[in-house]
């Protein structure tokens, strides 16, 4: 079965979707993105992301030329219409089409472009993987100032990864100039330490308010496990007694090297386990 693409108020077949060469997605990385795991052909926690999407676009000063409240539609029909029962969706909008010029176009004139593709991925694997756990290695932090906005603008991030998979790790941590781990390339980064606390860097303009990071925390309260938004450093981090990350892509992923330092044991951590058993439990599934 061939893949479709919804863009623009069209569903294009793989091969003939494309976007326009001067759409500022394309010259400027002027739009903004979500990825939902979708999970037994059900949407998890969607609501809570296209509220950030909201967000994202709302610090740019995005102004979407249709309803959100159409996307969960349109969504669902992506997911239909290429059969995902186990995958993610991404969505992107961008400011739109217009003549290379670095000042906003006019909304009332160029309508804003819509992306939403949807891909399988085989549960299995990303399970042996968290049964595994992952290696990390350490990044210096060289994005720009609001990653909190979920911008495509994510060079930055492309190059850490690559970095960590060059030295045979999965995930880079990103540190920022004080020494703190801010967050992953393209997830959160969690440690427990010798006490039991979950610790996370707290959600301000230097990372991600991550969707699962939110679920995460939902999970704590439930299982009476304590949590702190803080700031953590990297030596702090190879001493943790268990470290993971957190992402729609990934679910709670137990981390057992960092920098093949290896964390207490080596081993993925029994607490980072269990959250991520739990984690659809306690998600909001949307069909
Ligand atoms: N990225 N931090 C960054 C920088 C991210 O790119 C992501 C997710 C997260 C985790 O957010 P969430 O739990 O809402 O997925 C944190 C997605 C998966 C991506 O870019 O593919």
């Amino acid at each position: 079965m061939s893949r479709i693409i919804y863009i623009n108020g069209a569903y294009q077949p793989y091969e003939k979707a494309s976007l326009h060469v001067e759409d500022r997605a394309t010259l400027f990385a002027d739009s903004v993105y979500e990825v939902i795991e979708i999970k037994e052909g059900k949407q998890v926690d969607s609501e809570a992301h296209l509220k950030r999407l909201c967000y994202s676009m709302s610090e740019l000063s995005i102004e979407p030329d249709f309803s959100i409240r159409t996307l969960p539609f349109i969504i669902k029909e992506v997911i239909r219409r290429n059969r995902v029962k186990n995958g993610y969706v991404y969505l992107q909008i961008s400011r739109g089409r217009a003549a290379r010029d670095f000042i906003f176009p006019d909304p009332a004139t160029t309508p804003t472009s819509l992306i939403i593709f949807a891909r399988s991925k085989n549960p299995d694997i990303l399970n042996d993987k968290a049964r595994r756990g992952i290696k990390v290695i350490t990044h210096p932090d060289i994005r720009w100032k609001r990653p909190d906005i979920k911008s495509t603008a994510l060079i930055a991030s492309v190059l850490a990864r690559q970095a960590a998979k060059d030295s045979g790790a999965d995930e880079a941590w990103l540190y920022n100039d004080k020494g703190f781990v801010t967050e992953g390339a393209a997830s959160n980064a969690w440690i427990i330490d010798k006490n039991q606390h979950l610790i996370t860097h707290p959600a301000t303009s230097e990372i991600l308010k991550g969707i699962t990071r939110d679920g995460v925390m939902r999970l704590a309260k439930e299982f009476n496990l304590t949590y702190q938004q803080r700031p953590f450093t990297l030596e702090e981090a190879k001493q943790a007694s268990e470290a993971f990350i957190t992402a729609a892509t990934n679910l709670v992923m137990p981390v057992t090297h960092i920098d093949d330092c290896p964390i207490n044991n080596g081993q993925p951590g029994p607490v980072a386990q269990k959250l991520r058993s739990k984690f659809h439990e306690f998600a909001q599934l949307t069909a």
